[in-house]
């Protein structure tokens, strides 16, 4: 185990910039997870940092040691792929020794190790199978299990769940997070589910055309986006984003959004007028508005488009005007499409936005 240091990486293919100036600590023990869309060289840093790949610049730094010139097989880092690549040929128990035999690891020792991770990954009755006498699930224990009787400084699993099933990878999230912490292996984890992210990260740093964007605990990252991108891919719905202008109604700051008002606290009127020339973006949660079927003091009224029932909750899609916004709304919330409805905005968790850059603009006592 051991703190890891990336520091400025990049990474080229002749014109294409796959890797931008990527920069980050990750603490002893941390799982840290690396989200984004696809494209956007989540894989390209897992194999940069694996030694896969030559760097066009920076430097790589895992516990004491400087690893940038190092081999792969001299990192001290363990790889699991989204395709697992076990070895049809070889049985379970071989399988998860392939790495140790390499190294020529004692086999009373191999023996210990193999066992202890077959105990950790519940494949103990297994280890006499071929793969192709498993499920996906069972062929990914096998692929983690490879990687962690290694014993590495550093755990490297690249989108492991995306070949399973959606319960198996409810299911196999919930034991990499039991594993993580039995062990607590520095881990970097790649994938492009926000979900998987918010669940498994203790830390998640959001890539967008390789490079981050934001680096931050998945509370901050899903409460306090950095900009715009961060706020529409995180979140199922994506944070909801209101075009307005500052004004003032009434005497007091509000923003004016497609002929209507929406309040502004003082603090943050003065900050939005600081920011630039008043356009900005409105960005808030669908969980943090509140709909009702009749008019409510500082309430948008909009027009209610669609009722999606989700069995916990509904889904609620209403227009303001011209703009779009998606509400969670209670399981037995009733209304026609067309029906006027009336939107409170709970105006503490709003995050404004640059409307030009979708930068976010920060209020005093936030960052
Ligand atoms: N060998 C290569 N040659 C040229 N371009 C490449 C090569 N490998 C990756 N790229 C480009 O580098 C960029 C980053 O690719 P990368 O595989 O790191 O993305 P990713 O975030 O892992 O995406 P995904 O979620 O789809 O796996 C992409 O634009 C990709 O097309
Ligand atoms: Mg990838």
């Amino acid at each position: 185990m051991a703190e890891v240091r990336l520091e400025h990486l990049r990474k080229t293919y002749g014109k294409v910039v796959a890797v931008d100036d990527v920069s980050l600590a990750i603490d002893d023990g941390q799982f840290l997870v690396l989200l984004g869309p696809s494209g956007c060289g989540k894989t390209t840093v897992l194999r940069a940092v694996a030694g896969l790949e030559e760097l066009a610049r920076g430097r790589i730094q895992i516990g004491a040691r400087d690893v940038t010139r190092l081999a792969p097989g001299r990192r001290r880092i363990a790889m699991v792929f989204q395709s697992y690549a076990v070895f049809p040929h070889l049985r379970v128990y071989d399988n998860i020794v392939f790495g140790l035999r390499m190294a020529r690891v004692p086999a009373a020792e191999q023996r210990r190790r193999a066992d202890e991770a077959a105990e950790l990954l519940q494949i103990r009755d297994l280890l006499d199978r071929y793969p192709a006498q498993l499920s996906g699930g069972q062929r990914q224990r096998v692929a983690v299990a490879r990687a962690i009787v290694m014993r590495p400084d550093l755990l490297l699993m690249d989108e492991p769940l995306s070949n399973l099933d959606a319960l198996l990878r409810l299911h196999m999230r919930t034991e990499l997070k039991r594993i993580h912490r039995e062990l607590r292996v520095t881990t970097i984890y790649v994938t492009h589910d926000q979900v998987e992210a918010l669940s498994l990260g203790e830390r998640i740093a959001v890539m967008q055309s390789g490079r981050i964007v934001q680096d931050d605990t998945p509370a901050r990252v899903y409460d306090a986006p950095a900009n715009r991108f961060v706020g529409s891919f995180i979140g199922s719905p994506p944070m909801n984003f209101l075009e307005g202008r500052l004004g003032a109604r009434d005497g007091r700051a509000a923003l004016s959004v497609s002929g209507q008002f929406l309040a502004v606290s003082v603090e943050a009127a003065a900050a939005l007028a600081a920011a630039g020339d008043g356009a900005v973006l409105a960005g808030i949660r669908p969980e943090h508005i509140t709909a009702s079927l009749g008019p409510e003091p500082e309430a948008l009224e909009a027009a209610a488009v669609a009722i999606e029932p989700l069995g916990a909750q509904t889904l609620l899609t209403a227009a303001v005007g011209a703009q779009v916004v998606k509400v969670i709304v209670p399981a037995d919330f009733r209304a026609e499409p067309g029906q006027p409805v009336w939107l409170r905005v709970d105006g503490a968790r709003v995050r404004f936005m640059d409307a030009r850059t979708g930068g976010v603009i920060p209020l005093p006592g936030s960052r």
